[in-house]
């Protein structure tokens, strides 16, 4: 990783001790939420601390913003009421018809939606981003002003080469931006391999404890697309809610003890499923027979993630056997959180997804790793 923007402190103890965290009147330890809707002016008609109204200006929500920003390396960070709030208003804020190109393998939600995008006047071409060949070849000159790539892509783990694919963006003089969701800043940082904008799901490992929904996006540099997006947010007023910001910055603040124990836990279950019997492929990007493992290890620091999947010999009524089989492992949606969490990826994402129909995607909690493996184990007997 190279040190465009490195930060002053490390991801881990700029978490510990976020910018501004003690506050400065009471000297308490940690700031209190700030619910206010509104402040007061000046009689000389000003705004003394610059804060005029809530839909625009919530202190809470700027102290949240501040510490994603720091934990990025990034300029300005901005907050959402969801992932996909965020995401989306990259798009709507392109200010003239655009040609995207796009992971072909991402969130299924938000591919839905970017597969209506003509509806704004832009195209999108869905494509491998890990082939790097497949990303030069779909350029058109003149109209390619955005890439958006996931890695590690949800739910194949396939890496992009975040490098690689800001230079070929830069080139044609388009945007890069990367939803990092799954990587989180303690693993990878896309704005110091040259990426533009960087995008979360907050809802998953920053906040981490699975009770706030939100978004995040994060810039290396103001511009016009940025100015645009700040607008919109505070325009169409799509921000997060003060007490939801507050309990991001707490749950940021345990971010890399979270994400390093997650991502230790995954490599060790994954790397123990290989060999096992009921098993066609483990997807890992941290195993060496993963086609990503290369690009993982130059990008990501620290670990692979807390997310795997497999896939199975005996097809979907294994997969599903197995995923209702298992006590201790969670059948729910979405990631990142403190409990582990098992789901049949094809029943949530219907038609059109690129995803089999003989995959189990994982997410890794802070549970013993021996207690997940043995209960996943247990359960896998039934498909062997
Ligand atoms: C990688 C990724 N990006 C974006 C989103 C959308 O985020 P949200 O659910 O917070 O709107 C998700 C949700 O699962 C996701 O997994």
């Amino acid at each position: 990783m190279d040190d465009r923007t490195k930060p002053a402190f490390t991801v881990k103890t700029l978490a510990a001790q976020p910018p501004g965290a003690q506050e400065r009147i009471t000297k308490a330890v940690t700031q209190p939420i700030h619910m206010s809707a509104t402040y007061l002016r000046d009689p000389d008609n000003r705004y003394p601390a610059g804060h005029v109204y809530g839909r625009a200006d919530n202190v809470s929500v700027q102290q949240a913003e501040r510490l994603i920003a720091a934990l990025e390396g990034a300029e300005t960070a901005l907050l959402f009421g969801s992932g996909m709030a965020a995401a989306s208003s990259v798009f709507l804020a392109l200010d003239r018809p655009t040609h995207i190109v796009a992971s072909q393998v991402m969130y299924w939600g938000f591919r839905a939606w970017l597969r209506e995008i003509s509806r704004y006047g832009h195209s999108v071409s869905f494509i491998e981003t890990s082939d790097l060949d497949a990303v030069r070849a779909v350029v058109q000159p003149g109209s390619t002003g955005l890439f958006w790539i996931e890695t590690p892509s949800n739910p194949l783990w396939t890496i992009s080469d975040i490098a690689a694919i800001a230079e070929i963006a830069h080139q044609a003089g388009a945007v890069l931006c990367v939803d990092s969701t799954v990587a989180t800043p303690v693993l990878t940082r896309p704005l110091s391999l040259g990426a533009d904008i960087v995008m979360h799901s907050a809802t998953k490992y920053l906040n981490g404890h699975a009770d706030v929904v939100a978004g995040a996006l994060a810039t290396a540099r103001d511009g016009p697309l940025w100015s645009r997006i700040v607008k919109m947010r505070d325009q169409l007023g799509n921000a997060l809610g003060a007490f939801d910001a507050w309990l991001l910055i707490r749950g940021m603040r345990t971010l890399d003890v979270r994400v390093r124990n997650q991502s230790r836990s995954a490599a060790t279950i994954a790397a123990r499923l290989v060999r096992h019997a009921a098993l066609a492929q483990v997807l890992y990007p941290g195993l060496p027979q993963h086609e990503g493992y290369h690009t993982a290890l130059r990008q990501m620091k620290g670990g692979f993630g807390g997310m795997f999947s497999v896939r199975f010999r005996n097809g979907r009524r294994a997969a599903i056997a197995v995923a209702a089989a298992v006590r201790l492992w969670k059948r729910a949606t979405s990631f990142g959180g403190i409990e582990s969490l098992i789901e049949h990826r094809a029943s949530i994402e219907g038609d059109g997804s690129p995803c089999p129909d003989d995959l189990l995607r994982f997410s890794v909690g802070l549970e013993d790793v021996e207690e997940l493996y043995e209960d996943l184990t247990r359960a896998l007997a039934i498909a062997a």
